[in-house]
């Protein structure tokens, strides 16, 4: 089978019934976008840790007609009319975030992790108000206080740091700041923190100052429903999430919080922040949580930790620098430094390869490293044995295409291909 029919053959498997055939009838040109993107997918590695490949009923609910319903408000109390059907979809999205993570109250609505963490500072701070939350050379998002985000216009943000040797928070110097600048709120969570933050540690030092502690576990909360990390939402006041990380839903933020702040969360949500809810990707959510809840999802989240594992080990055994020397999650963020490479052009040399991820800030550096993750390659279905074969396929793309004229780099490129085609993302 050619790689084209594979692409079809995928692309077919992910959309409705007759549903990618009826597109390409109709617009062959966005057809073939579809198939370019899903060729792509199949036959490069992805290893930027904030993507993953969701099941076939993820996209069918994503791909429905649950797309054309309008449903501004909450199920029961819509401003539309027809929301009737629609409305127990958002009941069964937030029964199930509620029952998996153990919260009193789930908001599915927010369009994006970005958008979750807009409402849940509108729902707990004023403009103007101090937050402590990480610093964006370390590993802060940019809600976190980028001036180019409304975060960092809108907020007075101060920044913790993390240990230049250790790459570890530095919880005195958390304290430390929390006392000097008497935050109204305190965030914790990273696009690129390796080890599971101390939620209980960050709830004390929210306590000794009086402050909201928010939790941004857009990252790990996929191994957090998986028990395969703490989970923050006994310690934080709101916790925000994405679902399409490790958790594998489709593209969406979820807000959890305790009864007592559900109200304002709420409409910090609709009206504040946000319009209708996608009641398709609502749906599409809800299928995720169900996914999330089964054995099945317990061992991948597991296998995603395991298999990180072993490639922060590979790595480092291959010469790269590994920040905090390994990790506890699916994230791992490397130097290739030592390699001859900063961040960036390690970046396109592994591109070229077929190993697709992202840079990132060095806590000890001007030059920036790479970030990776694992949990793409783990829901294809590779173990500890595929993750100590691309940490040498990292090393040889790297270092072949520096000194052997891209030969190196041309060799690995083939046994990447070959590699992702043994373990398909969408199987047909
Ligand atoms: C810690 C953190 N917060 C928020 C977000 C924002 O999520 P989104 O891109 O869905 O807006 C991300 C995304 O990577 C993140 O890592």
């Amino acid at each position: 089978m050619t790689v084209t029919t594979a692409a079809v053959s995928a692309a077919r498997a992910t959309a409705p019934e007759g549903a990618f055939d009826a597109l390409r009838r109709q617009d062959p040109e966005i057809a073939d976008v579809l198939l370019g993107e899903t060729r792509r997918q199949a036959t490069s590695l992805q290893l930027i840790a904030a993507e993953n490949f969701t099941s076939p009923a993820v996209l069918a609910a994503l791909g429905s007609p649950l797309s054309n319903k309008y449903a501004e408000g909450y199920p029961g109390a819509r401003h539309h009319g027809g929301c009737e059907i629609v409305d127990v979809a958002e009941r069964i999205a937030v029964d199930r975030a509620r029952a998996l993570f153990g919260a009193e109250h789930a908001n599915v609505q927010p369009h994006s992790g970005s958008s979750a963490v807009l409402a849940a500072y509108a729902a707990l701070l004023r403009p103007g108000d101090t937050v402590l939350a990480m610093g964006l050379p370390y590993g802060g998002h940019l809600t976190h206080g980028s001036p180019a985000n409304f975060s960092g216009r809108w907020f007075d943000f101060v920044g913790y740091g993390v240990d230049p040797e250790t790459g570890l928070i530095d919880y005195e110097e958390v304290a430390a700041l929390a006392e000097r600048r008497r935050p109204k709120a305190i965030v914790c969570g990273s696009i690129c923190y390796p080890r599971h933050p101390d939620y209980e540690a960050f709830r004390e030092i929210a306590d000794s100052v009086g402050a909201y502690l928010i939790a941004d576990a857009a990252h790990p909360m996929g191994l957090v429903a998986g028990g395969a990390a703490p989970s923050p939402v006994p310690h934080a006041d709101v916790v925000c999430a994405t679902t399409h990380k490790v958790l594998r839903g489709p593209r969406g933020g979820l807000l959890l919080c305790g009864g007592e702040l559900a109200a304002r969360i709420d409409r910090a949500v609709f009206p504040f922040t946000q319009g209708g809810a996608q009641m398709h990707t609502i749906a599409a959510k809800a299928v995720a949580f169900g996914e999330a809840a089964t054995p099945g999802f317990t061992g991948y989240a597991h296998q995603v930790v395991a298999n990180a594992r072993v490639l922060a080990a590979g790595l480092a055994a291959e010469g790269f620098g590994v920040v905090t020397g390994g990790t506890d999650t699916h994230i791992i963020l490397a130097d290739p430094g030592p390699l001859g490479a900063d961040g960036k052009a390690a970046r396109g040399r592994l591109a070229g390869a077929g190993l697709v991820l992202d840079t990132c800030a060095l806590p000890y550096d001007e030059a920036r490293g790479i970030r990776l993750g694992t949990a793409a390659l783990t829901t294809q279905g590779m173990g500890e044995a595929e993750m100590a074969r691309i940490a040498v396929l990292f090393s040889a793309a790297l270092r072949g295409d520096a000194g052997a004229g891209g030969e190196a780099q041309a060799d690995v490129r083939t046994e990447v291909r070959e590699l992702a085609g043994r373990f398909p993302p969408y199987p047909h």
